[in-house]
């Protein structure tokens, strides 16, 4: 998602620092940059010829010397809470001491995560959704420590950009993931025993619920990988068996199928892409 984020903060006119472990990272992240602009420009959602002016906002790197000058860094790497508050002791060192430094976690504690740093009062979660250029709600997520200076800061910067920000407290999932898992997770189990085939599945949410695209459809979109760690947090610090991760989840995930970032997950994407699964995948 840390492209999306960036594509945001750059179309809002910030000069952004796109930081990835590899310039092959980067070069996936501006090609899908630009393609995301370029469909907006088309539909006049971003002026006309301001894809490349947006563009030569972001800087990519694959140096921490980077995030040197940052007012704002938003962490959108894996969903592991050791890898993250590496990354938070590192960003507390380099940053500077105004800095605040956001999460985009789906589940994990920012509270944890400021207590990594010796900063916690500006450490703060800025959850995205995807695709970030289009969903329009940031989950502002307060941690035992964050200030309200600092929780009123980034609901402001996610107006900024045109968003909605919404305040929640620091439980596992949050609301959004507390929420939207259980149900993907039971459409998989639904699967798993036979109830209706992936399509009927996706069908009944789709048009008997409104929703935009299916369960299945939407667990290939976010990572059959991110949606199993987050149900794994959900189980393990809630303590609730209703969390329990289904077992054709693992299989997948376990056997590479993870969705619209490999070559298949519930669906087949045969040239893996982050574009959206269409209605009809
Ligand atoms: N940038 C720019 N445009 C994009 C895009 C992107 N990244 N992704 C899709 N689009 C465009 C497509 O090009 C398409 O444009 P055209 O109509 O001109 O072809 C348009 O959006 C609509 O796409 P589709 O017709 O393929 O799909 P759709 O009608 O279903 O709409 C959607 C797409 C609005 C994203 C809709 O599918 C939707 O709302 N899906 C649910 C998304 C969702 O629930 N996201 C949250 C996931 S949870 C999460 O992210 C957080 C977490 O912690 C797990």
């Amino acid at each position: 998602m840390g492209h999306g984020i960036a594509q945001v903060f750059a179309t809002q006119g910030h000069a952004v620092a796109l930081l990835d472990v590899s310039e092959a990272l980067l070069e996936r992240a501006r090609e899908g940059i630009r393609g995301s602009l370029e469909r907006l420009e088309k539909k006049g959602l971003v002026p006309s010829g301001e894809t490349k002016i947006i563009l030569r906002r972001i800087a990519t790197s694959t140096e921490w010397d980077a995030i040197r000058e940052v007012e704002l860094a938003v962490e959108a790497v894996t969903e592991d809470a050791s890898v993250k508050r590496q990354i938070f002791g590192r960003l507390d060192e380099l940053a500077p001491e105004r800095a605040i430094l956001a999460s985009n976690t789906s589940s994990i504690s920012i509270t944890a995560l400021g207590a990594a740093t010796k900063r916690p009062e500006r450490v703060v979660g800025m959850h995205f959704f995807n695709p970030v250029p289009l969903m329009s709600l940031v989950e502002v997520v307060r941690g035992e420590r964050t200030s309200d200076g600092t929780v009123l800061a980034v609901a402001e910067s996610a107006k900024r950009l045109g968003k909605t920000p919404v305040e929640v407290h620091d439980f596992p999932g949050f609301v959004s993931n507390r929420i939207l898992l259980p149900m993907i997770n039971e459409a998989i189990y639904a699967l798993m025993e036979g109830v209706a085939d992936r399509d009927s599945i996706d069908a009944v949410m789709r048009l008997g619920m409104g929703h935009p695209i299916g369960p299945l459809a939407l667990a290939d979109l976010i990572g059959l990988d991110v949606c199993l760690q987050i149900l794994e947090v959900l189980h393990r610090d809630l303590g609730d068996p209703k969390y329990r991760p289904c077992p054709l989840l693992r299989r997948m995930v376990l056997a590479g199928r993870l969705g619209r970032k490999t070559d298949r997950g519930f669906y087949p994407y045969p040239k893996p892409t982050e574009r959206v699964p269409s209605k009809n995948p």
